[in-house]
């Protein structure tokens, strides 16, 4: 017998709708580096540089080629290596703390408030010694960390931090935007990312004029004169192609914000009614750019296969929390050591949340997680 066909599908995620609304000038825009073929660096990431700078609220910004890159060079222009912690974060994406450990340092961990998934502050107090060096908070799904209650712990002992805002370009905190409330902020061009580019692309953004000027250096392997090298740097520069693209996507991006915030009140409101379904908690103070729409419901695993049946895109961020990741056995994390993070690894669902979805899919998506859970009530 044939499967029983869907009402509907929705995609997690999808990005075709997004490019026919933009279509003309995003070919113009690669039209004109396409006749000057300069292509790496340049003008056009000179003026994303600008502009992102500006958004952000800081003084600086240096374009890098994915958002990896641009925490490794962050914790690089930091002078972070051997022998030094850094504090952050198990439940987050691999490379939050890939960086740390490329470098020769040692990520500690601190465990997360299990309302919003993003690093707890009081945690990491407790985690601060002599060897502190940095302290990476993520913003987790489009929504800043705690940032008063973490500066002031590091300001007190002279620790930088590092915001990951790869998933919070644009995110509030108290008025003042992700990027803009630590020593750096980077920022991933995913094309996932609410400013995604056509391929990978990354950016530090600062308002400390060496770290600015050393990132600079960092990422054209190391040298302020080309084959001179005053040290050992990296390859890591953004193309010409990509920040044009997202110089066309920074004209649109604050209505896109906003049509996933409007997509996120409308779950929020529905989804909140469902017994056994806990929507995200935005904490007084702070706008998300829900990044990804994230609920929370015991029998996670069953509701995404239902999910999935149905026709409706969905994704475990993250599956894994870092402490118990095989490349990082050695650090010696075991299960039970960060309790929080590893109940919202088997809790916790991505829903369709991009700005484009229609009414229909997002009301399809609410009643089939109703019917899972009224079915399992
Ligand atoms: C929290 C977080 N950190 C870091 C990254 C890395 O960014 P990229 O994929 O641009 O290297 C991402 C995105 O994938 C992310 O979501």
């Amino acid at each position: 017998m044939a499967p029983p066909q869907n009402a509907m599908t929705v995609k997690l995620l999808d990005l075709v709708p997004q490019y026919e609304g933009i279509r003309d000038e995003i070919r113009e825009a690669i039209d004109e580096v396409l006749s000057t073929q300069q292509f790496i660096l340049g003008k056009k990431v000179e003026a994303l540089e600008a502009e992102i700078a500006r958004y952000c609220g800081v003084r600086w910004a240096a374009g890098v080629a994915s958002g990896s890159d641009a925490i490794l060079l962050s914790l690089m222009g930091l002078g972070i290596g051997a022998g030094n912690e850094v504090i952050t974060t198990p439940y987050t994406f691999f490379s939050t703390v890939s960086s740390i450990t490329r470098l020769g340092a040692t990520p500690v961990f601190a465990d997360i408030d299990p309302r919003t998934y993003n690093i707890d502050p009081s945690y990491v107090s407790r985690r601060i010694t002599d060897r502190t060096r940095a302290i990476i908070v993520v913003h987790l799904f489009g929504q800043t960390a705690a940032m008063d209650e973490i500066s002031g712990a590091a300001r007190r002992k002279g620790i930088p931090v590092i915001e990951d805002a790869c998933q919070s370009i644009g995110a509030l905190y108290k008025g003042k935007r992700a990027g803009s409330l630590g020593e750096a902020g980077c920022l991933s061009f995913f094309p996932s990312k609410n400013l995604g580019g056509y391929g990978d692309g990354g950016m530090i953004v600062t308002n400390d004029a060496e770290l600015a000027s050393s990132v600079r250096m960092l990422r054209v392997h190391g040298g302020r004169e080309r084959y001179y090298h005053d040290v050992v740097g990296i390859n890591s520069r953004l193309d010409s192609i990509q920040a044009a693209v997202l110089l066309v996507k920074m004209r649109h991006l604050e209505e896109w914000h906003a049509g996933r915030r409007a997509n996120a009140a409308y779950y929020d409101r529905e989804l909140s009614r469902i017994p056994g379904v806990t929507v995200p908690a935005i904490e007084p103070g702070n706008t998300s750019i829900y990044n990804q729409y994230v609920i929370r419901v015991k029998e996670r695993d069953a509701l995404k296969a239902f999910l999935q049946e149905s026709g409706i895109g969905c994704e475990v961020y993250y599956p894994v929390p870092l402490h118990l990741q095989k490349c990082f056995a050695f650090l010696g994390g075991k299960e039970g050591d960060m309790p929080e993070s590893e109940a919202a690894a088997r809790e916790t669902l991505a829903i369709p949340v991009y700005p484009e979805l229609a009414a229909a899919q997002k009301e399809y998506v609410v009643s089939k997680i109703r019917e899972f859970m009224e079915r399992r009530a």
